[in-house]
């Protein structure tokens, strides 16, 4: 069962903390205006041909990478939980010029709803930091697929769960297996765009909200590569592609990580590598 309540909890960390990230991104209307794109090549790839698709973006925070999938074709909705990442989201559309909807929702409320009203759907798509804040993937997963058409796919890109087990010093701290039980994390979410500084701001870095707290406590959820693919399955869906990467798109995670091209982040020199990010394709 979704746990509705910390989901709650987490609508208000995220309200805040969405203010404090888009505080650092300079103007990003101008910044799609110009034809900017927030997506990585990861999900492009798997994502496919986008022209002329119905696409759901599950957990769309304040829209960038939605409009990113509008502008390559997609007939883009947007669903994210929190107050101001929608409102922001809606803004930005109409001042870039980039049609798409925006749904303010839990995410499960909004799956259930879609369904009720025999809504299908090409793609649905979820990425970085998305799942984390999941706390039924088995639900979750049998609602995405009651809104996929047959044949319909859902793309998932995420920061690799095996990374989590680490403290930003690379110590083994923390479970890889979250028995789906949630941590709670009493400082909320913090400013991870001001700490990623350009790697998260496309748009160009700015100033914005300084020495940023969040007044909200959060609550996340591990779940591991088998619960995600067991989750999927059994909803019905087919696997039709499973990657992992040793690098992890725009976000500075560990102590000491290395930059590469493309705003790749890898461990620093001398340590081996391991995974930092899968992408998951399955088809109803
Ligand atoms: C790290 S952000 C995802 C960023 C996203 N990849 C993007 O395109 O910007 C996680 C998002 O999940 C949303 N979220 C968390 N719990 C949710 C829930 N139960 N239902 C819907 N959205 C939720 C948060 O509001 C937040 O915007």
């Amino acid at each position: 069962m979704p746990s509705r309540d910390l989901h709650e909890e987490n609508r208000l960390a995220w309200n805040a903390a969405t203010d404090a990230h888009n505080s650092h991104k300079a103007d990003q209307a101008r910044f799609f205006r110009e034809g900017g794109d927030t997506l990585f090549p990861e999900e492009v790839e798997l994502l496919g041909d986008l022209a002329g698709v119905t696409l759901v973006h599950l957990q769309c925070n304040a829209g960038q990478d939605t409009l990113s999938l509008a502008r390559r074709g997609a007939t883009a909705t947007g669903v994210d939980i929190s107050d101001t990442a929608i409102a922001f989201a809606r803004q930005l559309s109409a001042d870039a010029g980039i049609p798409a909807t925006f749904v303010r929702a839990d995410v499960y409320d909004w799956l259930a709803e879609a369904a009720r009203g025999g809504r299908q759907f090409d793609a649905a798509f979820s990425s970085y930091g998305a799942l984390c804040w999941l706390s039924d993937i088995r639900a979750w997963a049998r609602g995405v697929a009651g809104i996929l058409r047959p044949g319909g796919r859902l793309v998932v890109v995420e920061f690799h769960p095996f990374a989590m087990i680490f403290d930003e010093q690379w110590q083994h701290k923390y479970p890889y297996f979250g028995d789906g039980k949630p941590s709670t994390w009493d400082e909320g979410i913090g400013d991870y765009v001001a700490m990623a500084g350009t790697a998260l701001a496309p748009s160009g870095y700015v100033e914005g909200v300084q020495s940023f707290k969040n007044p909200h406590r959060s609550h996340e959820w591990q779940w591991g590569l088998g619960d995600l693919v067991t989750a999927v399955l059994d909803a019905g869906l087919a696997l039709t592609a499973l990657k992992e990467y040793p690098y992890s798109n725009g976000a500075k995670q560990f102590e000491g990580m290395r930059e590469l091209a493309g705003k790749r982040m890898v461990p620093p020199d001398g340590v081996p590598n391991l995974p930092l990010m899968y992408g998951l394709v399955a088809r109803r």
